[in-house]
């Protein structure tokens, strides 16, 4: 037995030591090594999108989201008073995902509109200078939860579909995927968001930053600095 780490550290090391290897495989099997200057041997082609003009985007957009006006793949098709699907450039340059739409978004049929949503606005607009109609702001679920509760897997699998055609339309040159929801159902990882953010990762070709959901940064103000770290990252990858 070894005597050099208590059982608690034990543990801890054998959960970061997955993490790391978790994050390696990612790297590996994702091209996800964008900000570690790795170049990996064996990599996956990248998806070649197909450039469209934005008319053709915004037809694109429009059909898949007549595709689900009617939903009812998941049991919130029964509930949602409406179906939030996205809004934005559909020629822009980034698109931020987030969990699922709140009380003021079913409502309004449109996303971030609660206070989560005022945050994410002025991230956008104060911090990174940009229009909010000149980015594209989306879900993984396009229907509220009730109560809010957390997406289930069923809903994100019946979901996720739309949102894959989504992108794959607008083909941004970055995402930004706000919080553990959106990054975990996007990379396909169960790494907690906390060591995920900071870096870039990749979504079929497009470089992905993880960070923390506006709703967090509401109850954490120390999540803040870290939340400013990454929009200045992706500030300065899509060169604004
Ligand atoms: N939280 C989200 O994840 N999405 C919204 O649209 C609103 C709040």
């Amino acid at each position: 037995m070894d005597e050099t780490f208590s059982e608690p550290e034990r543990n801890e090391l054998q959960t970061e030591l997955l993490y790391v290897v978790k994050g390696l495989k990612g790297q590996v099997l994702n091209r996800d090594s964008l900000s570690v200057g790795i170049e990996w041997k064996k990599a996956l082609p990248e998806v070649k999108h197909v450039k469209a003009d934005s008319k053709t985007k915004e037809e694109g957009l429009k059909k898949v989201c007549q595709e689900m006006t009617n939903c009812q793949l998941c049991p919130l098709g029964k509930t949602r008073k409406n179906l939030v699907f996205g809004v934005g450039n559909p020629e822009a340059k980034i698109v931020f995902v987030g969990e699922a739409p709140g009380a003021d978004e079913d409502e309004q049929g449109l996303p971030f509109v609660g206070r989560a949503g005022q945050l994410l606005t002025d991230i956008i607009v104060k911090g990174m200078k940009l229009e909010r109609k000149n980015v594209y702001i989306c879900n993984i679920l396009k229907c509220r939860p009730p109560g809010n509760r957390n997406p289930l897997p069923d809903e994100i699998n019946k979901c996720e579909p739309f949102l894959k055609k989504q992108l794959q339309i607008i083909s941004p040159k970055i995402i930004c995927a706000l919080g553990t929801f959106a990054a975990h159902t996007l990379l396909k990882t169960d790494i907690p968001i906390s060591a995920l953010r900071g870096r870039f990762h990749s979504y079929e070709g497009i470089k992905l930053m993880p960070t923390y959901h506006p709703a967090y940064l509401l109850r954490n103000q120390s999540a803040k600095k870290p939340v400013w770290e990454d929009v200045q990252m992706i500030m300065k990858e899509a060169k604004l």
